[in-house]
């Protein structure tokens, strides 16, 4: 049963106390919309609500019963797989008096119980009971008293996203060519897939779109992580471990940037690879202790160890999914919105299953290292670029000093190409990922999207 959002939960958006097009220019942005309260709740709406947000992996919900609590923007949900297998993304809230029903970060449940007064709810959300019902003259078979939910969840290979908007076109339509790199990022490992495992959970003071700017900068690599290009090559003698490629002339290596549309963009490093068996695993940056595995692990695989040391390397790409989402390395991060100036980056690691069962032991060791991969950028690059995600929201207090800038790449004759297949391409320093994606967010927050939530009937 579906229900129409009547009101606009935001008063800003549409056209409405904002000029889009003022703040948001061919080359550059305005400070406000990266500080600026009102705008941060339309986004609530018109972004993370307007279009398709990223909510869980099925591998955190791989049992019927399983659920995993999550956000879609503000809102708290849980992410349940019911009774019989359907992948449901309720509102986190009671619909007695608005309490949030489930307070675990994930489990096993059939029903949830309401912490408050005890009304009760199957995972599809339909009130099971209330107490001392003799209380009530109302009559509870009425779904008004269901958990709302997000009326569309749809899954890409194991992604689930959710979108509150009638009017956005399917899952896949949206993802379009982004689909192509995240196969690639999937099909390399046994069966096409990997399991989520915990993370390594950072937040920063500064509003979620410096993060999502950042995601696709080959601009800064060399200069803010400096020292984790230092620490990953003090021993190697090639000095090619890490981004090393970033080095010098970044433009002119064989990576490059590439715009996918609907806001979202690729970074791939892979071209500048050795494509051979060991040629991932040879530039991952060594961790103490981890060359013993690795020699270990050498003498009992032979010759078969260089390829599958390649499954614990990290691959180089950034596959970037507008607004929350993005796989990179072995690792899949998410965004997640706390205020206009407060952030959640969280780092899920991933590992790999035997899928065509020719692993055996193998595969434990895999993983181990494969979960060590942590210990390098997302230790101890991420945090350099949560410092500088902080400082530019300080820096953006200078309230008269307006201007954003991201023309990197803009007016330089063929630096930036359009591919027959609609995707743009340009160098790995290059801003255009940044100008493209700012259009979607500006044409999501002049749309009125067609919002509506869900209960069982
Ligand atoms: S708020 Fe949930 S039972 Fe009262
Ligand atoms: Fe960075």
């Amino acid at each position: 049963m579906l229900e129409r959002v009547s009101q606009a939960p935001s008063r800003v958006g549409g056209d409405v106390l904002y000029a889009w097009d003022e703040l948001v220019q061919e080359d550059r942005v305005h400070r406000l919309i990266y500080t600026d309260p009102a705008i941060f709740a339309a986004e609530m709406t018109h972004v993370f609500g307007g279009t398709w947000v990223y909510l869980a992996h099925e591998s955190e919900i791989p049992g019927n019963n399983d659920y995993i609590t999550r956000h879609l923007g503000l809102r708290p949900l849980i992410v349940v797989r019911d009774a019989h297998g359907k992948i449901r993304a309720l509102y986190n809230r009671c619909t007695h008096r608005g309490t949030t029903l489930c307070r675990w970060p994930k489990g096993n449940a059939g029903s949830f119980q309401c912490p408050y007064h005890g009304w009760s709810f199957l995972n599809t959300g339909k009130l099971r009971g209330v107490p001392w019902p003799e209380g009530y003259a109302a009559d509870f078979r009425d779904p008004k008293y269901n958990v709302a939910q997000v009326p569309r969840v749809e899954s890409y290979r194991g992604f689930i996203f959710g979108t509150l908007n009638l009017d956005a076109p399917p899952l896949l339509q949206w993802l379009g060519p982004i689909t192509k790199p995240i196969d690639q990022w999937l099909d390399r490992n046994p069966g096409g897939q990997v399991v989520v495992c915990e993370a390594n959970r950072l937040k920063f003071k500064g509003n979620w779109k410096l993060a999502y700017d950042n995601s696709g900068d080959g601009y800064h690599v060399v200069y803010s992580h400096r020292s984790l290009l230092e620490t990953e090559n003090r021993l190697s003698e090639e000095g090619n471990k890490g981004m090393a490629f970033y080095r010098s002339s970044p433009d002119t290596a064989p990576m490059y940037v590439q715009y996918m549309g609907n806001g979202h963009h690729f970074k791939d490093k892979r071209p500048n690879l050795n494509q051979r068996p060991g040629g991932l695993w040879a530039i991952e940056s060594p961790h103490p202790g981890m060359e013993h595995a690795e020699a270990e692990f050498r003498r009992r695989y032979g010759e078969r160890a260089e390829a599958l040391l390649d499954l614990a390397g990290s691959e180089p790409v950034n596959i970037n999914v507008f607004p929350n989402l993005s796989l990179l390395g072995n690792h899949i991060q998410v965004f997640e919105p706390v205020s206009v100036e407060e952030t959640n980056a969280i780092w899920y690691g991933t590992r790999i299953v035997d899928a065509n069962g020719d692993l055996g032991d193998a595969l434990d060791e895999i993983n181990a290292l494969r979960m060590r991969t942590q210990e390098g950028f997302p230790n101890f690059g991420e945090v350099d670029d949560v410092a500088n995600f902080e400082q530019i929201q300080r820096g953006l207090q200078c309230l008269e000093d307006e201007w954003v800038y991201m023309h990197r790449g803009l007016g330089i004759p063929g630096r930036v190409r359009t591919l027959d297949d609609g995707t743009i391409t340009a160098p790995a320093t290059d801003e255009v990922f940044m100008r493209e994606y700012i259009k979607e967010w500006k044409r999501l927050m002049q749309t009125r999207p067609n919002l509506a939530i869900q209960r069982e009937p």
